[in-house]
Order: structure tokens, then C-alpha cells, then sequence
């Protein structure tokens, strides 16, 4: 038989990831208690109202027929959650769209508005899916480099008059995954002028809005003067709301744009699961659904900083997001670092490189188990630098 494969695959290799749960797999069967610090899938349950308007929904026959589209009633809770929390005026019938998570919605809307070879301006490192979702839509990445040195911002004035002119988006995440960084209002502002100036799309990740730490709140891309105008927003209920699995997600701001990707969603998928939607709504109205998550995560970061710092390996303190993103102590490769540290201590951490090539030298820990687990997890990396380091100084 031929090799049925598309063409569109063929920039899209098996990932680290892949590797890093065979080896932790293998590290199982081997009898390690692996800590499993690799993924960033929430560990803390959902705000119970939710489990509460699950429960009621599955039990209702009437709720079991496609939906097709979000129900007004879930454009109508996230506008309102846009405005309290972000003091973002959204029009919930034009300037908000359900999706089935904001992967879903990252991957369709770089296959409804790119056409084979547009230039899409990406960071590096940044969240995976940009990258698949320029290569599953025929595009062709240009990578921006996030530096320490620039706060891990894009240097905009950097990007060579000629590639701009032929970039047809851009994609930022703030606060970041995997570099957890917040961007200042100012750089969200110098993004509405490049935009404008070169005619991009500006697609804004934000599916950690609410993950931030030490008193700070993050700001909305759209919430600066003339974003409506260049950009989207995709924000999820996966993080904020600990509803990974329900998969439901939104993507707010410019209306055209969404048009657009709901008309390709119409081709593609028939809706969400109503009790689903429902409770997606409770969660967002909700005046204590948030309460307490923030300093949950800003908890176990400390317990880690500090112990680690303790442990002789003095890790930047993450503003916010699920993630440290640690420079490595010297003589390491990010994969050598990170597969080692699962090999012979049994905790699991991504390497950087894994984001892309700026990540080389840094290592991803997701904040994702309880302090007592990441107490263990210092334990175990302390003995193994105390072991490992002589040989790499
Ligand atoms: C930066 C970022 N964006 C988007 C997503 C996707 O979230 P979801 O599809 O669950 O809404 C993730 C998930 O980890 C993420 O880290």
C-alpha cells in the first residue's frame, strides 16, 4: 500500500513529548514513583458549581441533541467576565466565539485565514500548537526570538521592514507558555502600531489570564486603544476553572475575524455538549470560582524557588502561569538535563528546546502537584546535582 500521508505533515516530527512518556513509561515499569513536573494539566478540581450543573445537565434527556454553536447565554457570561475582569467591552453576538478549547481554535484559525506560504511571526520558544498550526495551514514560520535580556519580549523593531511586510500574523502569549512572562501595556501598544503599520493579524494567547501572582493582574491585549481593530484574543476555561477535559475555550475581539473562523467551524464541528456549555457559564459568573487559585500556584512556586535556590540551583521566580522556566545549571544540554533527571531521580520536567530553539539551555517545571510532592521533587534533584555536577563543572 502507498503511504497515505499529506504533504502538510512533513514539518511536523514526533515531539519530545512523545519521547518523555515513553521514558517515563519506562521509568514506571522499572518501579520509580515518578513526579511527573512534564505537562501542564491542572491537578486541582473545578469550582464545584461546576460539577454541580454537570451533574444536573447529564441527567436531563433533553440536553443530549447538537448544539452547533455556543448558546447566547455563554457569549453573553464571557463578555460579561471580559468586562469585570478586564474592563474589555465586548459585543457578545459579534465579538465572542465558543470553541471546543483554544488548541481547536489556534489550529482552525490559522487553516481559515492563511493561505499556502503567508509568513506568520511566532515566538521562540512558545506553546507548540503555533507552530503545528502554521504547518497544518500550508504558512511558513518566522521566529522571534524571546530573550531574557528583552523581559522575554519580542524586539518588534528587530524584525527585518521586508519580513513584516510579507508577515500576514503574529502570535504572542502573555503571561507565557512555557516562558512565564507578562507583557507591559506599553508593548501591547507598540503591537496595535506594528500592526497596523504592516496590516498583520495579531492573535493574543491569554489562556493564562488569571494564573498571576503577587497582587499583579494581567493585561488584556484588547484592552489597549485600537486592538479590536488588528487582533483576537483566546482565552479557555482549561486553566482558569480547572475544566481541561470539558474542553471549551472562546476566542474574543475582532468580529470579522471571527466570522471567519465560525464559518470554518460550521464545516467542522456541530458544537459542545450542552451540559458542558452550562456549566461553563456558572463558572464564569461565578463571584468565588477564581478564588484562591492564584495563590495556590504562587504557593507551590515558592515552595520550589526556594528549595531549589537551597539546593544550590537558583531558579527565576515565574510572575505567573503553571510554569517555572529554569536556565539549567552549565555543562548541560536542556535534553540530556531533563532526560537524566528523569532516568536517575524519577521527576519529569520538559526540556526547553522541546518550544523551540531559543528554549536550548532551559528547562519547563509545571507547577501541577501539591507542595508536599514538589518538597520530594527538591529532595531528589538536590541529591542528583550533588551526584551529576562534579562531572559537568
Ligand atoms: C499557552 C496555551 N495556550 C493554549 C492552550 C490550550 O488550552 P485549551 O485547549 O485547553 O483551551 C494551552 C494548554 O496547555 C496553553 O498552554
Amino acid at each position: 500500500m502507498p503511504v497515505f500521508r499529506s504533504a502538510k505533515l512533513d514539518n511536523m516530527t514526533t515531539s519530545i513529548f512523545t519521547e518523555l512518556t515513553v521514558e517515563k513509561r519506562a521509568a514506571i515499569a522499572r518501579g520509580v514513583d515518578v513526579i511527573d513536573l512534564s505537562i501542564g494539566s491542572p491537578d486541582l478540581p473545578p469550582p464545584s458549581i461546576v460539577m454541580d450543573v454537570l451533574r444536573q445537565g447529564v441527567s436531563d434527556p433533553s440536553m443530549y441533541g447538537y448544539t452547533i454553536t455556543g448558546i447566547p447565554a455563554f457569549n453573553e457570561a464571557v463578555a460579561a467576565f471580559y468586562l469585570r475582569r478586564y474592563g474589555v467591552q465586548l459585543t457578545p453576538e459579534t465579538e465572542v466565539l465558543q470553541l471546543m478549547g483554544s488548541q481547536d481554535g489556534l489550529i482552525h484559525l490559522a487553516m481559515a485565514v492563511l493561505n499556502p506560504g503567508d509568513l506568520v511571526l511566532c515566538p521562540d520558544p512558545g506553546y507548540t500548537v503555533y507552530e503545528s498550526s502554521i504547518h497544518l495551514a500550508g504558512g511558513q514560520v518566522y521566529a522571534m526570538p524571546l530573550l531574557e535580556e528583552n523581559g522575554f519580549l519580542p524586539d518588534l523593531e528587530s524584525i527585518p521592514p521586508a519580513v513584516a511586510e510579507r508577515a500576514k500574523m503574529i502570535i504572542l502569549n502573555y503571561p507565557g507558555n512555557p516562558v512565564s512572562a507578562l507583557a507591559p501595556r506599553e508593548f501591547f501598544e507598540s503591537v496595535v502600531a506594528f500592526a497596523k503599520r504592516y496590516d498583520i493579524l495579531v492573535v493574543h494567547d491569554f489562556a493564562y489570564s488569571e494564573l498571576v501572582f503577587d497582587g499583579i493582574r494581567a493585561h488584556s491585549f484588547l484592552s489597549v486603544p485600537g486592538a479590536m481593530e488588528v487582533g483576537v484574543e483566546f482565552n479557555s476555561m482549561s486553566k482558569a476553572f480547572n475544566m481541561a477535559g470539558c474542553r471549551v475555550g472562546y476566542v474574543v475581539g475582532n468580529a470579522d475575524v471571527l466570522a471567519t473562523l465560525a464559518l470554518f467551524k460550521s464545516h467542522v464541528d456541530f458544537g459542545i455538549f450542552l451540559p458542558i456549555q452550562h456549566a461553563a457559564v456558572a463558572a464564569l459568573q461565578s463571584d468565588d470560582a477564581l478564588h484562591g487559585l492564584a495563590d495556590t500556584y504562587a504557593e507551590r512556586r515558592d515552595v520550589l524557588c526556594e528549595g531549589l535556590a537551597a539546593a544550590g540551583w537558583k531558579v527565576r521566580k515565574c510572575p505567573a502561569t503553571m510554569f517555572l522556566w529554569a536556565r539549567i545549571p552549565e555543562g548541560w544540554s536542556s535534553y540530556d538535563f531533563a532526560f537524566s533527571l528523569l532516568r536517575e531521580a524519577g521527576v519529569a520536567v520538559t526540556p526547553g528546546n522541546a518550544f523551540g530553539k531559543h528554549g536550548e539551555g532551559f528547562v519547563r517545571i509545571a507547577l501541577v502537584q501539591p507542595p508536599q510532592v514538589l518538597r520530594e521533587a527538591v529532595g531528589r534533584i538536590e541529591r542528583f546535582l550533588v551526584q551529576r555536577q562534579p562531572m559537568h563543572t
